[in-house]
């Protein structure tokens, strides 16, 4: 065994994997991190962090503190746990485990007796058992369960959440065999404060893909009582501030432009194929994902609608997008709903700007939109804004005064410019 032993080594240095190693610094343990991407690697090397919600004094606190990121895989051998983060996205609309795949080779190939290996990506069920650990074992010629440790443990982050964070949001961790498992609650237990033990791995995978299913599907229902409410004139927003005051079996959800991030609109998927391998139709699962795969075209729709009520000539018209990050007050603009309206809009030869304090460059296809820097000169030159996100500097108060006709998503403005989804 190498004599400089590390607590933790993180793979994958992303929205996931770095606030995991700042809350496992916290508490002490010595850390390192092993990322393909030279360029996240040089950042961290430079004190820099490229995540919104870890501050770049907390990069430089575990680096004075012997943190070291690196490209080189050799790392993980002087790990006593390493935990897997990296992207389980789509490729062709279809799950991608090829970053699970390299990176449980690199582990693999690096791996000694007596090291927890954790898998925290989101993916379907089986993903633990069937594809990691053969890589694991073929690549390292040891055992899992016997020579090394082998747990699931899905992880539950919500980038922007002030309240709930890496140590006070419970935990669900699976080992392939109840050692493995034992092995992984001593590991989190000493960082995090609430752990619950699934049955077994598959548990723990599916029941990732059920809490963010379980978004997903809510949300298409209340998109589509938005279209309905649409179509029939009734006040969608006062149906749900009604319902919302129910204080028992109700969870409120709100209707939008449509779902983005890494995670929501994704993680269905996965379960829809491992729905498709194991020969069972997820019936829910198709029509949540029309639903709310329509909405971006219903706002552009609205768009043009309200355009041409007011006289206007959709193309050419000039039309400024508020928000062009998938949720409110933070920088990831991945699989944002903001994209389909823009490219929908300039499809009609609308010419589409847009402002988010968040977000410097955005662009559809190779074609770069030009942003706004302040939202006043935005509203002023604009035939129409559209609030795609409901971001903190956005004060309903002065986005009303401007008289720009404006279409809110967000149910967020009253006012005789404002017109509502
Ligand atoms: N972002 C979230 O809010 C969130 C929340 C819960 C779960 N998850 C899940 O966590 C996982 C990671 O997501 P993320 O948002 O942190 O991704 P991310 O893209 O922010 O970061 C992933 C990192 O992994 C690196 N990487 C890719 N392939 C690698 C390899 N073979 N070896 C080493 N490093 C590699 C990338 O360079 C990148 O820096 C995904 O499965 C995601 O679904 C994400």
């Amino acid at each position: 065994m190498s004599e400089a032993r590390t607590d933790l080594v993180v793979v994958g240095l992303g929205y996931v994997g770095l606030p995991l190693l700042v809350r496992a610094h916290e508490i002490g343990m010595r850390t390192a991190g092993f990322d393909i991407s030279a360029e996240v690697v040089a950042g961290l090397g430079a004190g820099r962090s490229h995540v919104a919600d870890v501050p770049h004094s907390a990069v430089a606190d575990m680096a004075a503190a012997g943190f070291r990121a690196t490209t080189d895989p050799a790392v993980i051998a002087e790990a006593d746990a390493v935990v897997v983060c990296v992207p389980t996205g789509l490729t062709d609309g279809a799950p991608d485990l090829s970053a699970v795949r390299a990176a449980a080779r690199s582990v693999g190939e690096n791996l000694r007796p007596g090291t927890l290996v954790v898998l925290e990506s989101t993916s379907y069920p089986g993903t633990t058992e069937d594809v990691v650990r053969p890589i694991l074992e073929e690549s390292s010629g040891l055992v899992a369960g016997e020579d090394f440790h082998l747990a699931y443990s899905p992880e539950r982050i919500d980038p922007g959440n002030e309240v709930f964070g890496v140590r006070n949001t419970p935990k669900v961790v699976a080992g392939v065999t109840p050692l493995c498992a034992k092995h992984g609650v001593a590991f989190y237990g000493r960082f995090i404060d609430t752990l619950v033990v699934s049955r077994g791995t598959r548990e723990a995978e599916m029941a990732k893909l059920l809490e963010n299913t379980y978004r997903y599907v809510s949300i298409a229902l209340v998109n589509e009582v938005a279209l309905f409410c649409d179509r029939t004139g009734i006040d969608v927003w006062d149906v749900l501030h009604c319902a919302g005051t129910k204080p028992f079996g109700y969870a409120p959800f709100q209707p939008g432009p449509g779902v983005g991030g890494h995670c929501i609109p994704v993680d269905p998927v996965y379960l829809e194929t491992a729905g498709v391998s194991a020969g069972f139709d997820f019936r829910t699962l198709s029509a949540a994902r029309e639903v709310n795969e329509r909405m971006p075209h219903h706002v552009v729709d609205r768009a043009e609608r309200l355009l041409q009520d007011a006289g206007i000539a959709v193309e050419g018209a000039r039309v400024l997008l508020l928000g062009a990050s998938y949720k409110p007050d933070i920088a990831d603009t991945r699989e944002t709903p903001a994209l389909p309206v823009a490219s929908g809009l300039l499809k009609s030869g609308a010419e589409v700007v847009y402002h988010d304090p968040n977000v410097p460059e955005f662009a559809v296809g190779e074609r770069g939109l030009r942003r706004v820097e302040h939202v006043e000169d935005g509203l002023r030159e604009a035939d129409l804004a559209i609030l795609l996100q409901d971001h903190a500097c956005y004060d309903p108060v002065r986005l009303v005064a401007s008289r720009c006709l404006l279409l809110d998503t967000r149910g967020k403005l009253a006012g005789e410019n404002i017109s509502h989804l």
